[in-house]
C-alpha cells in the first residue's frame, strides 16, 4: 500500500527551510519514497540511523543534531577513550539506543543493524600519531574490522551507508592547487591509507550491492563536543594560549580546511536526505572554502584574544600534510555551506574554557586527545 505524506508531514521538508523550493520538493520527494519502499514495509514509523562510532567527537553532536531531527539513532562505539559521559545525556531517550560493542564483532554488528535503515561510519583509530603507534590495533579495527563490517552490509535492505573519510588523503599537494574529489590521492599515514581503502571499497559497491552509498571527506573538526579532542589544532592552540602554554608550531604555512563538528551534522543529514541519485556513490568534500587555513592564520585568530600569549614556529615538522581542498562540490550537488567560521569556533572554546569547562585536561589526557588505548581485537 502507497502512503501518500504532505509537506506539513514531512520533517525533511520542513527542517530544509533554508533550500530554495524546488530542491525541497526533492527532499520531499525522498522522503515520500522513504516511508513507502523503507518504512512501510518494516512498519517503521521513523528512519533508525546506526551510528558506527558515535561516541566520539564528531559522533556526540551528531547524535545529539539526528535525535532533535525526529530519527531515531543507534550507537554502537567501544568506548575506547573512557567515552561512556558522552552517551549518558542520551540514555533515556525514547529514540536512543547504546550498543557497546567492537565493529570488528560480526555477532554485535549483525544485532546492532537489525531494523536499521541507515548506516553512518565514523568508527576508527583517528589521526596519524594514534595509528602510527599502535599499528596492531590500527590493522584490527581500521583495516580488518571496518573491511569485514562493510563487506557485511549488503543485502540486509539498507537504505543509505555514508562512510566518513578524511580530506587527508590528499597528504601534500603544491600550494597553488586546490584538491576536488578527482584530485590524486596521495595517503602519508596508515591512517590515511586504510581510509582510501574504505573509500574504494564502498565505491566498489557501486552496481553490486543493495544500498546507496556515499563518501565524504571531512575537514579537520572543530567546535564543541561533550568529548573534546584536544589534540586537533584548532582546539589545541585555543587552548593552549588561552592556557599560558609556550606554543610550538610546526610547519606554520601548511594548509588544510576545517569545519565545525555542528555543520559536519548537517552535511551528513543533507546525505540522508537528498535524492538518493544526487548522493549514489559519489564522494563530496565535506567543508566550505572560506575555512582553508594554514596554520598560522588559526594561531594569529587564537592570538589576537590573548595579546600576551606566547608561540614559536619550527620549521621541519614530521607531519608534511598540506592540502587546501575545493568545497565547490558539496555546495553545488547538496546546498551545503558551513554556518561556522573558524573564529567563530575559537570564541565559542574560549567562552567555555573561561566559564571553566575541560579545566580536567590535564587529568584526562585519555579522554581529551586520541594519544592512548587499550584495545584486544575480537
Ligand atoms: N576529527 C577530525 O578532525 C576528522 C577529520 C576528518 C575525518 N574524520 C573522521 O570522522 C570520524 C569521527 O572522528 P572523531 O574525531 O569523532 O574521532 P573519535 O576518535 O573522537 O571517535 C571515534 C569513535 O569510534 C570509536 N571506536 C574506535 N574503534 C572502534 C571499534 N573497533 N569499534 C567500535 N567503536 C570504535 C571510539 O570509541 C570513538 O568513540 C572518523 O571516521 C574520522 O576518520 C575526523
Amino acid at each position: 500500500m502507497t502512503i501518500s505524506l504532505s509537506r506539513a508531514q514531512s520533517i525533511a521538508y520542513i527542517a530544509n527551510a533554508d533550500l530554495p523550493e524546488p530542491v525541497r520538493d526533492e527532499i520531499f520527494a525522498e522522503e515520500t519514497r522513504v516511508t513507502n519502499e523503507v518504512l512501510n514495509p518494516r512498519g517503521m514509523s521513523r528512519r533508525r540511523v546506526l551510528l558506527v562510532g558515535g561516541a566520539g567527537y564528531i559522533g556526540s553532536p551528531l547524535t545529539q543534531f539526528l535525535l532533535a531531527r525526529g530519527y531515531d539513532v543507534r550507537c554502537l562505539d567501544l568506548l575506547l577513550y573512557r567515552n561512556r559521559d558522552c552517551v549518558t545525556p542520551f540514555l533515556g531517550h525514547p529514540n536512543y539506543q547504546f550498543v557497546e560493542a567492537d565493529v570488528g564483532d560480526a555477532r554485535a554488528t549483525d544485532a546492532a543493524l537489525a531494523d536499521v535503515t541507515d548506516v553512518i561510519i565514523l568508527a576508527g583509530l583517528v589521526g596519524d600519531p594514534i595509528t602510527k603507534k599502535y599499528p596492531v590495533e590500527h590493522q584490527a579495527i581500521n583495516e580488518d574490522g571496518l573491511a569485514r563490517f562493510i563487506d557485511s552490509l549488503d543485502g540486509r535492505g539498507l537504505n543509505k551507508v555514508v562512510m566518513v573519510s578524511t580530506c587527508s588523503n590528499y597528504g601534500e599537494i603544491p600550494p597553488d592547487a586546490l584538491a576536488d574529489e578527482n584530485y590524486a590521492l596521495k595517503p602519508m599515514s596508515l591512517y590515511a591509507t586504510a581510509k582510501v581503502a574504505r573509500e574504494t571499497q564502498i565505491l566498489g559497491g557501486a552496481n553490486k550491492v543493495d544500498y546507496c552509498g556515499t563518501v565524504l571527506r571531512f575537514a579537520t573538526a572543530f567546535g564543541l563536543s561533550s568529548r573534546m579532542r584536544f589534540d586537533l589544532t584548532v582546539s589545541e592552540f585555543t587552548r593552549d594560549l588561552f592556557s599560558g602554554t609556550v606554543l610550538q608550531v610546526y610547519d606554520a604555512d601548511t594548509w588544510r580546511p576545517y569545519c565545525h563538528v555542528r555543520d559536519f551534522a548537517r552535511a551528513l543529514s543533507r546525505v540522508l536526505e537528498m535524492p538518493s541519485n544526487a548522493v549514489r556513490f559519489e564522494v563530496f568534500n565535506a567543508g566550505g572554502d572560506a575555512n582553508n587555513y594554514t596554520k598560522k592564520m588559526i594561531v594569529d585568530a587564537v592570538q589576537r584574544h590573548f595579546p600576551q600569549s606566547r608561540y614559536e614556529f619550527v620549521a621541519g615538522g614530521f607531519d608534511r600534510r598540506n592540502y587546501k581542498v575545493d568545497f565547490r562540490k558539496i555546495k553545488e550537488r547538496l546546498y551545503f555551506e558551513p554556518e561556522f567560521s573558524v573564529e567563530q569556533g575559537i570564541v565559542e572554546l574560549i567562552g567555555a574554557l573561561r566559564q571553566g569547562f575541560f579545566a580536567d585536561y590535564a587529568e584526562r589526557l585519555l579522554f581529551y586527545r586520541n594519544e592512548e588505548l587499550s584495545y584486544k581485537p575480537v
